[in-house]
Formats: structure tokens, C-alpha cells, sequence
């Protein structure tokens, strides 16, 4: 038997529970993990609240991103043995290349189970050994935020759009993959331009090597200082964490042929685009749902050689205190949450 915490009704009242449940049978490609770590993401509370937009059976074990041990390995997996680490490539199945239309019904914390349990089972072809040099409690942090950043600014678009050093990134909020899409530009020596609503993470962006930060409730027509900031320039890349309006405002203050990263609707899944500033822009919008597995790859062994940071942990909460880790997750932090089991 194992303890999980397993989702009972999707009605924002945070109806998750402690169960005591068998533990998972693992098929001939598939490996039973203990879980040492998972980290959050804004989609697990969206998927607990009911807001996701995909609706879930109810025992649902909750969350996206996990490290742990292998305990158990079927009869085809050739790749691990019992006792490596591992990391779980959310999206289970896209490996490389175009994603296919129905990835997402093949992805973990929901429809497939996750990892806030005793055990988790992946399929063998969604495991990876993250870097040697993390915690558990680190690792956990890579698949959805890091992978988000990474495919991104590294590989959406090709070698073309591949971030280069001479470059200017905008970067909206301090969430997790915020604070990844930093410390990759960063490491790179790229210029970053950070969005926040909060003078004491101001101070922190700026120790972890933003170039500006603007408080975006200070300063309500950001786009105007993002381009004083950047001699009317513009910037190359914009992450967009918040949608609605931000769309049309990220155009604005892009450098021609510039790329956006359409990732959240932290503020409406609605936009209308102002198509005059697009087109004679030349803007290259890319709609992102976090990664195919090779790139989760290249960033693991970037990360092992080149890209020496590491993953911002805001809070590591015990087990029994997942709930109030979720709390945490509604009220904001300043990167990753994460929960972790003994
Ligand atoms: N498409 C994908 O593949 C993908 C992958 C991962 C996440 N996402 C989405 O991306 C979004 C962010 O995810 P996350 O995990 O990084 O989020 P998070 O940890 O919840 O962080 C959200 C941050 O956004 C900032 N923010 C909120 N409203 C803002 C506004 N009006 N202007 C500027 N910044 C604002 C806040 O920063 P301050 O507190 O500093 O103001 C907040 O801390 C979510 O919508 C999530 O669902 C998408």
C-alpha cells in the first residue's frame, strides 16, 4: 500500500486528499519511481480548481513534475536500472519534432497520474537522468518551467530565432518559468528586461543579473519604457506569461522580426491582435506548450557543462503539507514550490 494525495472534487475548495492506496503495477516498458520531489505549477491548481479546461476523473493523483528513484523496471526497459534518478518528461509521448494534435491526453498530473504519491510509474521513454550537480528537490523543478523557457528561447523557432548574446529578452513576472527564462538569457549574456508588481523582487532580479526591471503597476504603459530602455529598439523576444491585452503591448515594444512566446493567460485566454503593428513588425508569434523530449535533453546536458545556475526554489513544504504548498501557489511566489517526500 502507498499514501497519495488524490483529487475528489474540481470545485476550487482545494478537494484534495490523503488516500491509502495499492501500489501501481508497472507493464513490460514501463518503471515504478518512489518520489523523492515534485514541484508545482500553475496548471496543477488550475487542473484541482476545475478551470483547466479539460475536465478529470475524480482519484486523480495530482501534479505535473517529479524526481525520484527507479524501484522497479519492466521487462523491455533496456535505458535505466533500479536505483537511477529520474526525471519525468511531462508530455509522455512527444519525443521530437511537431507535436501531434493530442499530446496532451498523454501527459502527467492529469489525464495520466502524477507524482504527488509514494510511487509513480512512467513509461521508460518519459524518463531522463537530470544533472548530476542538482538536488532532488531541483531536479523536480525542470520538466513544465525550465522546459517552457528552454524550448522557447532555444529551439521553437530554429536556429534562426535561437536566442543570441547580443539580444534583449523580455521577461513578464517572477514565476517559475520566468525566473528560468532569466538565468538561461543570462547565462548566455543576454540583455533582460523583467516585468514585476513588487519593489522587494525588483531588488532580487537584479542580484540574479536582470539588466532592467520595471514594476508594471508603477508603470502601467510598460511597453513605453521597454522601448526608452532600449533606445526605441525594441526587444527580440518576449515571454508572455499573461495574455489578454499584454499581446498587443509585447508587439509594441518588439524589435522588428521579433519573437513572441505566447505561454500563459494569467489575465485572459481572449486577444485581439492589432494586425497593422504585427505585420509591418514582421513579429513571429509562437504558441507554446511547454516541450518535445529532446530538448528537455539538450537543456539537461547544457545545464551538466555550459549553464551553470540553478533552479530558484521559493518554498520546499513536507508531504503531509501539500495543501497549504498549493495555498502558497495561489497567493504567488518567487520561482518554484516544491513538495517533498521522505
Ligand atoms: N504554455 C506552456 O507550455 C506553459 C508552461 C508553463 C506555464 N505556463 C503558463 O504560464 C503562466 C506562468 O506560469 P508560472 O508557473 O511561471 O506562473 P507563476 O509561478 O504562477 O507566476 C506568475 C507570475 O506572473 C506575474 N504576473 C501576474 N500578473 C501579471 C501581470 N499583469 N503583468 C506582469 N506579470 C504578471 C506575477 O509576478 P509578480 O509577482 O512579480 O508581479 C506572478 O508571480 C501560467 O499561466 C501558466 O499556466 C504555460
Amino acid at each position: 500500500m502507498m499514501k497519495a494525495w488524490r483529487i475528489h472534487s474540481f470545485d476550487g475548495t482545494y478537494g484534495m486528499k490523503m488516500d491509502e492506496i495499492s501500489v501501481p503495477h508497472i507493464n513490460d516498458d514501463q518503471v515504478l519511481v518512489k518520489v523523492s520531489a515534485v514541484s508545482l505549477n500553475y496548471r496543477d491548481k488550475a487542473i484541482m480548481d476545475g478551470t483547466y479546461g479539460i475536465k478529470f476523473e475524480k482519484g486523480l493523483i495530482p501534479v505535473s513534475d517529479t524526481c525520484g528513484i527507479i524501484e522497479k523496471v519492466g521487462k523491455n526497459v533496456k535505458k535505466f536500472k533500479v536505483g537511477d534518478r529520474v526525471v519525468n518528461h511531462f508530455l509522455s509521448h512527444w519525443m521530437e519534432g511537431e507535436a501531434k494534435s493530442n499530446e496532451e491526453q498523454f501527459s502527467y498530473g492529469g489525464p495520466l497520474n502524477g507524482g504527488l504519491a509514494k510511487y509513480i510509474i512512467l513509461d521508460e521513454n518519459s524518463c531522463l537522468i537530470p544533472p548530476k550537480h542538482y538536488t532532488d528537490e531541483e531536479c523536480s523543478t525542470l520538466p513544465i518551467a525550465a522546459c517552457t523557457a528552454w524550448y522557447s528561447l532555444m529551439n521553437v523557432g530554429g536556429i534562426e530565432s535561437k536566442l543570441k548574446s547580443n539580444q534583449t529578452v523580455l521577461i513578464q513576472g517572477t514565476g517559475g518559468v520566468s525566473l528560468f527564462a532569466l538565468q538561461i538569457s543570462h547565462s548566455i549574456g543576454a540583455k533582460t528586461i523583467l516585468l514585476t508588481s513588487n519593489e522587494e523582487k525588483k531588488e532580487r532580479l537584479l542580484k540574479m543579473g536582470a539588466t532592467h526591471v520595471i514594476n508594471y503597476k508603477t508603470h502601467n504603459e510598460w511597453e513605453k519604457e521597454v522601448m526608452k530602455l532600449t533606445n526605441d529598439q525594441g526587444v527580440n523576444h518576449v515571454l508572455d506569461v499573461v495574455g489578454g491585452d499584454y499581446i498587443n503591448r509585447s508587439i509594441r515594444c518588439s524589435h522588428t522580426h521579433g519573437h513572441i512566446y505566447m505561454i500563459g493567460f494569467l489575465k485572459e485566454s481572449n486577444a485581439k491582435i492589432n494586425l497593422f503593428d504585427a505585420l509591418f513588425k514582421r513579429i513571429n508569434l509562437h504558441g507554446i506548450g511547454v516541450s518535445p523530449k529532446d530538448s528537455f535533453q539538450e537543456m539537461i546536458n547544457q545545464l551538466s557543462t555550459n549553464f551553470i545556475f540553478k533552479p530558484v526554489i521559493d518554498t520546499i513544504y513536507d508531504f503531509d503539507d501539500s495543501i497549504k504548498a498549493f495555498q502558497h501557489l495561489s497567493r504567488g511566489s518567487f520561482g518554484k514550490i516544491v513538495i517533498k517526500l521522505n
